[in-house]
């Protein structure tokens, strides 16, 4: 309980049959002539409050009457459990404060456009959608945290402000930095693996930019992503670590925030489905899976959205492949001794068609062999030195992921598009509000 006595809605269940206060929202109205019902909500959960003609002095009646949609208020009754009602529970009004009677609301729950919910995301965020869909995403980064903090992982955060690019030099956003040019993070990966070297275990989280100039779901130009390295890691280590780290995501958003995936109509039994070992796939085995199709994919490339898609359509669990040409993949990956020209990576598919929410390696520890990668992509040699000089002192073979995760929440809660997975998304189009 609050220093001033207020309750949350949540804590409700915990004072049936006693007299409390909460403060919120108005959610929704209705009246019937002696009798005026008042759904609040505070974040935390939704009550109806009823308010009586006859129980009430006179001007907490009008007092209700007054209050309009989002209008800000408080009210003190007794809580009544009531299955009927939203939220579970009823209050009987006895009195009640209002803050803020609020002008007309835009939204209504009539359906608006996606546009026009964008244009108002800073009250969309009201909204039982955006609500719930916020609550999930909150879950699985305090899981992500977790699951590295019980393994023994720990925290170093990299920067944004870079002088090189890691992602392939297309996306960058440049930017001036007293005279010099520096770029916006497209991942920490860099700046962990030396952090590997000095602590074993590393994971970052925060933030990534990348310059994403087509429209697409799946893409927002600031996303979030968390990054684990380890020394002394391979490949198939790599794998059993993103497969525990994607189940412990999944278990825990099932079991905290279950009726958040309800009110969101998400068919929980296709997340109940997910199964340890997940199925892996090289790169050459699901080239021929999309070839046997008739996908449009040319041999050599990387996969596309639609390839993506159909790949993460054939199973329940998440599809891990493998072994891509390294010649379509980043300049910091292991080749495959048996193979070169195969890289020691993986992508994870999430099922239903989400695509890609993982991409990681095993990454080059030799200084050489790296030396001539960075060469070879064209990449300034002087702003890799530092990344170069860790493969000089004890160099051992290390691995790691990236996961996003808006594409991770937007697969969970069963969201068509990645904008609505991030609080305020910046794409090509939208920088507003
Ligand atoms: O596959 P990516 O580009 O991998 C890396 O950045 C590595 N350096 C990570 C590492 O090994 N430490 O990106 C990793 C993940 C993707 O699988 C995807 O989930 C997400 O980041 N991602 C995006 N999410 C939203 N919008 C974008 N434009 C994204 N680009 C990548
Ligand atoms: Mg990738």
């Amino acid at each position: 309980m609050s220093s001033d006595d207020h309750i949350l809605i949540s804590e409700l269940g915990a004072h049936e049959g006693q007299e409390v206060s909460v403060r919120g929202w108005v959610y929704h109205k209705r009246d019937i002539g002696k009798i005026r019902f008042l759904v609040m909500r505070d974040g935390t959960g939704y009550v109806q409050g009823v308010v009586v003609a006859r129980e009430v002095p006179p001007p907490v009646f009008e007092a209700a009457g007054a209050l309009t949609q989002e209008s800000s208020f408080a009210m003190r009754g007794r809580v009544r459990r009531e299955p009927r009602a939203p939220g579970g529970f009823e209050l009987n009004v006895i009195e009640l404060t209002p803050y803020h009677i609020a002008a007309e609301y835009p939204i209504s729950p009539k359906d608006h456009g996606t546009d026009f919910l964008m244009d108002n995301r800073h009250l969309w965020l009201r909204s039982s959608r955006p609500h719930a869909i916020l609550r999930v995403r909150s879950e699985v980064c305090k899981a992500i945290r977790d699951f590295f903090d019980e393994r023994q992982f720990v925290l170093i955060d990299s920067p944004i402000f870079t002088p090189a690019a890691c992602e392939g030099t297309s996306t960058l956003f440049e930017t001036d930095y007293f005279g010099e040019k520096a770029y916006l993070t497209q991942s920490g990966q860099l700046y962990l693996e030396p952090a590997c070297m000095a602590h074993g275990r590393v994971y970052c989280f925060g933030p990534t930019f990348r310059a994403e100039k087509s429209k697409t779901r799946r893409h927002l130009t600031e996303f979030w992503m968390v990054e684990p390295e380890v020394a002394f890691m391979e490949l198939p280590g790599l794998l059993t670590l993103a497969e525990d780290f994607i189940c412990y995501i999944l278990d825990r958003v099932l079991d905290r925030r279950r009726e958040e995936l309800k009110s969101l109509e998400r068919d929980i039994a296709k997340l109940e489905a997910v199964r340890r070992p997940f199925p892996r796939i090289t790169y050459d085995d699901a080239a021929s899976v999309l070839k046997s199709k008739g996908a449009a994919f040319e041999y050599g490339s990387d996969f596309g959205a639609p390839d993506e898609t159909i790949l993460s359509e054939m199973h329940d669990s998440p599809l891990m492949v493998t072994h891509y040409p390294a010649a379509v993949k980043a300049f910091y990956m292991q080749p495959d001794p048996d193979r070169p020209d195969r890289a020691r990576c993986v992508d994870v598919l999430a099922p239903e068609g989400y695509g890609e929410i993982i991409g990681g390696s095993q990454r080059i520890h030799d200084h050489d062999l790296l030396l001539s990668r960075i060469r070879e992509h064209g990449l300034p040699e002087e702003a890799f030195k530092w990344y170069l000089e860790i493969r000089r002192y004890g160099t051992v073979p290390h691995s790691g992921f990236g996961m996003g995760i808006e594409r991770t929440v937007s697969w969970i809660c069963g969201i068509h598009h990645l904008r609505e997975a991030i609080p305020y998304p910046r794409t090509l189009s939208r920088i507003y509000p």
